[in-house]
């Protein structure tokens, strides 16, 4: 940590403030579009440490050329202390929450090669016909149900279905998934965890907690006898020997859980949002909707990003893009706001499916993190609303999204819809 530490910032564009996160999202994209302009990039002081240690503050990187170069140089930018908390977290949080993506290399180099077990050519195979198969069930019963909320009985079933089936979770858990990866990322939304700090945590713990029981239960099933599913590949050892220990099953467990869950639900829930403001854009999908709906897609997640930022440590001094850091330093990556970059996008706050080239960092930028889900995310985002656009080309959204109240997740958590 440098001996001395900038001047935070305050203010309107003070990020460490739930009223910077409560704007809507225009309000919030002009305040980016300030912090941009800022060289070096602003400090940010997060206040009280809910956990006790040592409080840092930490820079917010907010510009394209910034969080690419911070996610392709690892061993400076170390995700080691923690890359999905400002605060560096206490040890029992880690035993649930410490997966690899809080790990450099060679630890989250091995993780990352058992766990690519549940992503090779067949497995993918496998669970593409399993997505279009639900994509295409969530449609049968959305034409049954009528104006609904799209969140509940559209976005959040298909992708939780997908990874539960992926692990082989059955049906009768699929509630105590939702709700506790609902609670895990609930950010600061009263509607799903305590405004209580030390309930809160508790709250989080005991989600964590349940999750790795249930993955210790069907593990202990799948090693007596193997399946067809994740679980059973990641607790038999490969040809070199590698499996994964008990307590690193459930904490990757959790991570692929909550991060298969809690992202591509609200890639889902924005484009209904996008494409019922921008009826130009739909009419453009729908004139041609195999060969823009994988454009589309990456324009959601660009133009939503949601994943707002990573965070990682310095390991050492350094000097990226003109300015300096010191070894210790916090640095957040925000996607959300290089995603709007006015030196890499053209008209940056335009939503655009026929954007090209769109060189988003909405899965991370290029290095050891980049989404592991991102191909399976952007099948599940194309599935779903080929067959909505195919079979209810009008579907709209009938009033304003409910945002969740989070720095970390731009998440919807209602959203009226009606068929048209
Ligand atoms: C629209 C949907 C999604 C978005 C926007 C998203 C975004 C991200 C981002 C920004 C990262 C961090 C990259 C970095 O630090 O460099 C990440 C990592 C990760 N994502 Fe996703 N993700 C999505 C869907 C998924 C899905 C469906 C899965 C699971 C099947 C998944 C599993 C993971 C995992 C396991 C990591 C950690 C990888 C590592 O540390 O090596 N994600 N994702």
């Amino acid at each position: 940590m440098a001996d001395v530490q900038p001047s935070p910032l305050t203010g309107e564009l003070d990020m460490s403030q739930n009223e910077f996160w409560a704007r809507p999202p225009a309000g919030r994209h002009a305040a980016y579009a300030r912090l941009r302009a800022m060289s070096p990039p602003a400090f940010m002081d997060p206040g009280e440490n809910p956990f006790g240690t040592e409080e840092r503050g930490y820079y917010a990187l907010v510009r394209h050329a910034d969080v690419s170069e911070a996610s392709r140089n690892p061993g400076v930018f170390s995700s080691a202390a923690g890359a999905t908390s400002i605060f560096d977290l206490p040890a029992e949080f880690n035993e649930y929450f410490g997966s690899m993506i809080s790990m450099d290399d060679p630890r989250h180099a091995r993780l990352r090669r058992i766990v690519s077990r549940g992503f090779t050519p067949k497995m993918i195979r496998k669970f593409e016909e399993d997505v279009q198969r639900t994509a295409a069930a969530i449609v049968d019963d959305l034409l049954e149900t009528g104006s609904c909320d799209f969140v509940q009985e559209v976005a959040a079933r298909l992708p939780l279905k997908i990874i539960c089936d992926m692990m082989g979770i059955g049906d009768e858990h699929y509630a105590m998934v939702f709700r506790n990866t609902n609670i895990i990322l609930s950010g600061a939304d009263p509607e799903f965890i305590s405004e209580n700090i030390v309930e809160a945590q508790t709250q989080i713990l005991n989600g964590g907690f349940e999750l790795g029981a249930l993955v210790t239960a069907l593990a202990e099933e799948r090693m007596a006898s193997p399946a067809d599913d994740l679980v059973s590949a990641l607790v038999s050892a490969n040809i070199d020997g590698e499996q994964l220990t008990p307590a690193e099953l459930a904490s990757f467990f959790i991570l692929l859980v909550v991060a298969g869950n809690e992202t591509t639900r609200n890639a889902i829930s924005h484009a209904l949002v996008l494409l019922t403001e921008h009826p130009d854009q739909r009419a453009l999908l729908l004139e041609d909707l195999d060969g823009r709906i994988g454009p589309a897609a990456e324009e959601i997640v660009r133009y939503t990003s949601p994943v707002i930022w990573m965070r990682r440590t310095l390991t050492q001094d350094t000097v990226m893009n003109g300015n300096a850091y010191a070894k210790g330093d916090k640095v957040l990556l925000f996607y959300q706001a290089a995603n709007r970059d006015e030196s890499v996008f053209a008209d940056p706050d335009r939503f655009d499916i026929t954007r090209s080239p769109n060189p988003h960092v909405g899965f991370g930028a290029a290095g050891p993190h980049f989404c592991l889900g991102a191909h399976l995310a952007r099948r599940e985002i194309t599935a779903v609303w080929r067959e909505l656009l195919t079979r209810v080309p009008n579907i709209r959204a009938a009033g304003e999204p409910d945002y969740l109240l989070s720095s970390f997740i731009n998440g919807i958590k209602h959203l009226p819809c009606e068929l048209g």
